[in-house]
């Protein structure tokens, strides 16, 4: 078995990469003049082929002959890149407005995705009305204050997996070590299941659940892998590498999963009924516009698009009060569960820290480390860890939880 996330978070580049990309199509017929310096690039292409596997790097050494500012001409699309932080804060002082939009990858257009999510849709009535749902009811403190429960049952939920994956790993000859952002992820996965439909939604007996996760993986990966047709607009007719239609056939799967939820929910409500706490769903559901600003109602179609991209945008971005609270109480229970180890004979100085890119930075190949004790429990009072475990942990959270890439090894 295999979990593959290798994913691309379309919400995340700028946090992650460390670097302001923006994608203009700009005003044809503007005096070449006023543009930031960047590499010629070859005819046709541009820097297309030049920008390599690790393309942040490849900007940033750039960014040491043309100075912070670039221009990159990528096939048929112009590409200013900003890479100093004041100039870019200024950037969205000054210009917030035109720079407000994203530009939208073709695959993402697939059931028109952008126009119902939070994080493509542009700039106006509908993207107001989710964002303040979003920060109204899902992200706020106050909400994350009723979750203490969930939350404290969901590390229990971890501990037990990785308690599970290192004695299968045991039995079957190997070293016991185990991959964190494995189970990370399925963590935050369930998190934000039940934040939004009151449910886990990853139970290894649950097959649907493994397929709404198989298949957000496709979604997810699918996002972030240059496209052709986004350089050249012409080609997105045809779709040569046939990403929309893979987005396509994964959106369905995922969609009749998400819509079944839904569909259930409205079925439950006309019976009179309600859940017991109001849920992310509910909110969707029971919106009802002012008339002045955004929709009347959440089409059934937009909700389900919210659903499902809270799930990409919600396990794995730093949604800032979700993961404040879950970053500081999942590195607390794991110093505190187990006793951790790098494995025979490897020092921190030796961890490999090489990166691959998807639109999200993660490590190229994950860690893993091994633990020895029986687990504890999670208590209320937590006692001071090791400080080179805290650290370790730490950076491991930190490259974990952006990007996430989960590779499970069977051993034989
Ligand atoms: C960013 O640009 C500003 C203005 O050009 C300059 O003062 C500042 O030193 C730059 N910062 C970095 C980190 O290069
Ligand atoms: C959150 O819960 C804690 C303890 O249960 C309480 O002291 C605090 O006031 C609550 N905060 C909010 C914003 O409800
Ligand atoms: C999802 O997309 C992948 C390619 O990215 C494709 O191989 C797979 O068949 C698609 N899944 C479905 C259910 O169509």
């Amino acid at each position: 078995m295999e979990w593959a996330l290798s994913s691309v978070n379309p919400l995340t580049i700028s946090l992650t990469v460390g670097f302001v990309l923006l994608i203009l199509n700009f005003l044809k017929g503007k005096k070449s003049g006023d543009r930031p310096p960047g590499p010629k690039g070859i005819p046709i292409f541009g820097s297309m082929f030049q920008l390599g596997d690790l393309p942040h790097q490849t900007m940033y050494h750039w960014s040491k002959t043309y100075g912070p500012l670039l221009w990159l001409n990528l096939g048929q699309v112009n590409t200013m890149i900003v890479q100093n932080a004041s100039t870019a804060a200024e950037l969205f002082k000054k210009h917030d407005v035109p720079f407000a939009d994203r530009k939208v990858p073709d695959a993402l257009t697939a059931y028109n995705f952008n126009a119902g999510s939070l994080g493509m849709n542009t700039f106006g009535g509908h993207w107001r009305v989710l964002r303040r749902l979003c920060s109204m009811e899902f992200l706020v403190n106050k909400r994350m204050n009723e979750t203490t429960e969930l939350r404290m049952r969901l590390m229990h939920d971890m501990i037990r997996w990785i308690e599970e994956d290192s004695k299968t790993s045991l039995a079957q000859g190997g070293t016991g070590a185990v991959q964190l952002s494995r189970f990370l992820f399925l963590m935050a996965f369930n998190l934000v299941g039940n934040l939004m439909l009151s449910r886990d939604l990853l139970d290894a007996k649950d097959p649907e659940g493994k397929e709404f996760f198989d298949c957000m993986n496709v979604i997810l990966e699918l996002a972030g892998t240059p496209n052709i047709a986004d350089f050249f607009p012409a080609l997105k007719l045809i779709d040569p590498l046939g990403m929309k239609r893979n987005m396509i056939r994964n959106m369905t799967r995922t969609m009749k999963i998400s819509s079944k939820f839904v569909q259930e929910r409205l079925d439950n409500r006309k019976a009179g009924k309600f859940q017991e706490k109001k849920d992310f769903l509910d909110v969707l559901l029971e919106y009802e516009g002012d008339g002045k600003d955004g929709p009347d109602r959440m089409t059934e179609h937009n909700v389900n698009i919210v659903i499902m991209e809270m799930f990409f945008a919600g396990s794995e971005t730093t949604r800032f009060p979700l993961a404040h609270r879950v970053v500081h109480l999942t590195i607390a229970t794991l110093v505190q569960a187990f006793d951790w180890d790098l494995g025979a004979g490897v020092k921190p100085e030796h961890i490999e820290m090489q990166e691959r890119l998807g639109l999200t930075l993660r490590k190229k190949n994950p860690l893993k480390i091994t633990r020895h004790n029986e687990p504890i429990r999670p208590r209320a009072c937590l006692s001071p860890a090791s400080p080179f475990i805290m650290s370790l942990l730490l950076v491991c959270l930190s490259l974990s939880w952006h990007g996430l890439p989960l590779h499970q090894q069977h051993r034989h």
